[in-house]
């Protein structure tokens, strides 16, 4: 079965055949119109959300297709109880495919790992969310024109950012890709970003803690909101939710064809002022999601078909050896899910979380 929890669980030949059918599906809607009829989407929600959900839902209907779910978990059976993956195999009953967002880092996986149909990660935690990834490539390639030999400032929340962790795992496959990460030291890239995705795929990153001293580098900034939902100390929040504030006059030294990403929402840190630039391409983001979320659905559904498989669990992997130290990691929030570790790609004798790539317990 073919699933995306992560976005290396596509390569790069996968990433743009699903780039490739998201344009022709916007230069050939009718074509699609019925590409999915007969088929249903369900959509497991249990954590709030605007764009992923219901972009998901209209792809869907685009594609001539059926969806049901539940965007409020606690209206549903896991309120008495039921966990992921018994959620997940009585939904494997009703639908062909599944998108799941959970606040629970590692859910998508299990929920794979238990599925008999493909199963999208439509985030899960501060961990992962490769199909903003997939918008946010997209986005890239119709605004720029290339992905290759670009320089991408990531401004704000590093730390708590999937959206930033994947869209780096995916820009790691590209050529001539520079990062530049602009955040306060409390909100820094975590260390498995930096040795395992930067330093082993040779990409070369800088931090800065102010985006003008970058400005003029740059050709995407890839603005972010402190997000106060992963915050477990809400007086740590507090020191930086207001540190980064884009307006038009940090614009003044940016090149006339940066352009402006955010995977939204946004709070302030991106002033209204600025969204009259026509740099700022958030909201032509959202809509490429709608897009790309429609050749993802298809290509699930096609290389299952074929057999392709995705590996979820990686070579040199130990059961239950470990305790993973994130209390946020489904490993320790389910009982009935067992402990994973890999071997840490950059240090020798160290493991990752194969749920969440935290460090273990030691
Ligand atoms: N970008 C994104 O994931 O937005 P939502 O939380 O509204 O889905």
């Amino acid at each position: 079965m073919k699933h995306l929890i992560d976005p290396t669980d596509l390569n790069k030949q996968e990433l743009e055949e699903i780039i490739d059918l998201g344009l022709d599906i916007i230069a050939n809607r009718e074509k699609y119109a019925e590409a999915c009829k007969g088929k249903k989407l369900a959509t497991l929600f249990y954590e709030p959300s605007t764009r992923t959900r219901l972009s998901f839902t209209a792809a869907m209907m685009e594609l001539g297709g059926n969806v049901l779910g539940f965007y409020d978990a606690k209206n549903s059976s896991v309120s008495k109880g039921e966990t992921v993956a018994d959620t997940t195999k009585v939904i494997s009953c009703f639908a062909d495919i599944i998108a799941m967002r959970h606040f629970e880092e590692g859910a998508a996986l299990v929920s794979a790992r238990n599925a008999s149909v493909p199963v999208i990660n439509a985030g899960d935690g501060s961990h992962a969310h490769p199909t903003q990834t997939l918008t946010d490539l997209l986005t890239i390639r119709r605004e720029l024109g290339h992905i290759d030999n670009i320089t991408i400032g990531f401004c704000g929340d590093l730390k708590f950012g999937r959206t930033v962790h994947s869209l780096i795992k995916a820009l790691s496959m590209f050529s001539g890709v520079k990062v530049v990460l602009i955040a306060p030291e409390q909100l820094r890239l975590p260390d498995y970003m930096k040795y395992e995705v930067c330093d082993v795929n040779g990409i070369p990153y800088t931090e800065v803690e102010t985006m003008e001293e970058v400005m003029p580098q740059l050709d995407i900034l890839y603005m972010t909101r402190v997000q106060q939902e992963r915050f477990l100390d809400l007086d740590e929040f507090d020191r930086v939710k207001d540190c980064f504030v884009l307006d038009p006059e940090k614009l003044r030294n940016a090149k006339p064809e940066m352009r402006i990403l955010h995977p939204l929402p946004r709070v302030n840190e991106i002033t209204v002022e600025v969204d009259n630039d026509p740099r700022a391409a958030y909201f032509r983001q959202v809509e490429n999601g709608k897009f790309v979320r429609m050749a993802l659905i298809l290509k699930l559904l096609q290389w299952s078909n074929e057999g392709k498989n995705t590996n979820l669990i990686p070579q040199g992997t130990v059961h239950n050896e470990f305790k993973c130290r994130n209390q946020r990691c489904i490993s320790n929030i389910e009982p009935a899910v067992e402990s994973l570790f890999r071997p840490d790609n950059a240090h020798e004798g160290e493991w990752r979380c194969v749920y969440c790539e935290s460090k273990p317990i030691r």
